[in-house]
C-alpha cells in the first residue's frame, strides 16, 4: 500500500509546483510578498477540492473557526485551505501532508502572504507521524481521505489528536450505491481511491473510533456541476492551460477530468460533507 501511495501523491499531484511557478510568472509575482487574494486567483491549483473556496468558507461557518481555535488540516495539498482559514479568521493551523515538494511551496506561499506564525508544515503520512494527543479544537479534510484505505488507523489517530469535544469537518467521496468492477478499477488506477466507502460503511469506522454526532451532507449534486464543468473548462482554455501546464500534463489532466466525470454522472460515485465530534 505504500508503494500505492507514493505512487498516487507522484503521479497526481507532482505537476502542481511547476504550474503554481508558472502561473505567478504569468502574473508577474515570481518572487516578493504575496496576498491571499493572488493565490485564491490560481483557483483549483490553491484550492485542489471541490467548489473552490466556498467550500472553505462553509466549514468555517459550520465550525464557527476563530482566533482561539487550533486546527488540524489533514492532507493540506500546497495550503490553500490552511492560508485560506487562517488569514479569514486567524486560527493556528497544523498541516500534515503526505508529498515533500508541495510542503515545501505551501511553505514558500505561506511566508510570502506573511502567515508562516500561524501555519505550520508537517510533512509524512498522517498515519505516521507523532501528532499531539487530545490537543487540537478541530481537524479537517478536504478531498483525502479517498487516497488512505486504512481507515481504522486513519480514524483513530485524528480522534486521538483531537481535544475531547473537538469537531470535524471532512470532504470526501462516497459509494452511493455498488460500484462496477471497471469504476472499481478506474478508481483505483486513475483516481488512487482504492477504497471509497458507503455512507453506512463510513459512518462505521468515524463511531468504530469513537466519535458522535455524526453528520452527513450529500454534495453528489453540487460535486457532479462542479467536475463536468471543470472538464468542459479544461478544453475550453486549452491553449491557456497548455501554455500553463504543458502539452503532457493538460493531457493527463484531461484524463483524469473525463474519468471522473464520468463517474459522477454514472451515479454511483458521489460526495459528501461529514461532520462530527469527539466526546467531552
Ligand atoms: C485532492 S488533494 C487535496 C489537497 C488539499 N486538501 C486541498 O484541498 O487543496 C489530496 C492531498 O492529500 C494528500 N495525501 C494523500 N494521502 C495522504 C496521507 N496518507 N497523509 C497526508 N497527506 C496525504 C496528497 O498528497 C494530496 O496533496
Amino acid at each position: 500500500m505504500a508503494i500505492l501511495k507514493s505512487q498516487m501523491s507522484t503521479k497526481m499531484y507532482d505537476w502542481r509546483v511547476g504550474s503554481i511557478y508558472s502561473a505567478l510568472s504569468q502574473a508577474g509575482k515570481e518572487q516578493g510578498p504575496l496576498e491571499v487574494s493572488d493565490l485564491l486567483a490560481l483557483g483549483h491549483l490553491d484550492q485542489y477540492h471541490y467548489l473552490g473556496v466556498s467550500a472553505c468558507d462553509e466549514g468555517i461557518d459550520i465550525l464557527g473557526l476563530n482566533e482561539n481555535a487550533v486546527v488540524l488540516d489533514v492532507g493540506s495539498g500546497v495550503g490553500g485551505p490552511a492560508r485560506y482559514l487562517s488569514h479569514k479568521t486567524g486560527c493556528q493551523i497544523t498541516a500534515v501532508e503526505l508529498q515533500q515538494s508541495l510542503n515545501e511551496m505551501a511553505i514558500e506561499l505561506t511566508q510570502r502572504v506573511g502567515l508562516e506564525d500561524k501555519v505550520r508544515y508537517i510533512t509524512g503520512d498522517i498515519l505516521n507521524i507523532d501528532l499531539e494527543q487530545n490537543h487540537y479544537d478541530h481537524f479537517v479534510s478536504w478531498l483525502v481521505f479517498l487516497h488512505i484505505p486504512n481507515k481504522e488507523k486513519l480514524f483513530s489517530t485524528c480522534f486521538n489528536a483531537l481535544k475531547p469535544g473537538g469537531q470535524f469537518l471532512i470532504e470526501d467521496m462516497v459509494a452511493l450505491n455498488p460500484f462496477t468492477e471497471k469504476e472499481v478499477e478506474t478508481l483505483e488506477t486513475v483516481i488512487f481511491a482504492p477504497d471509497v466507502p458507503s455512507c453506512d460503511a463510513y459512518r462505521g469506522y468515524l463511531e468504530n473510533a469513537g466519535f458522535i454526532n455524526i453528520h452527513f451532507e450529500n454534495l453528489s449534486v453540487p460535486w457532479t456541476g462542479w467536475v463536468n464543468d471543470r472538464y468542459q473548462q479544461h478544453h475550453a482554455k486549452q491553449a491557456e492551460h497548455i501554455m500553463l501546464y504543458g502539452e503532457e500534463v493538460f493531457h493527463s489532466r484531461a484524463h483524469l477530468y473525463r474519468k471522473t466525470t464520468e463517474l459522477f454522472n454514472a451515479g454511483n460515485l458521489g460526495g459528501m460533507r461529514i461532520t462530527g465530534e469527539k466526546p467531552q
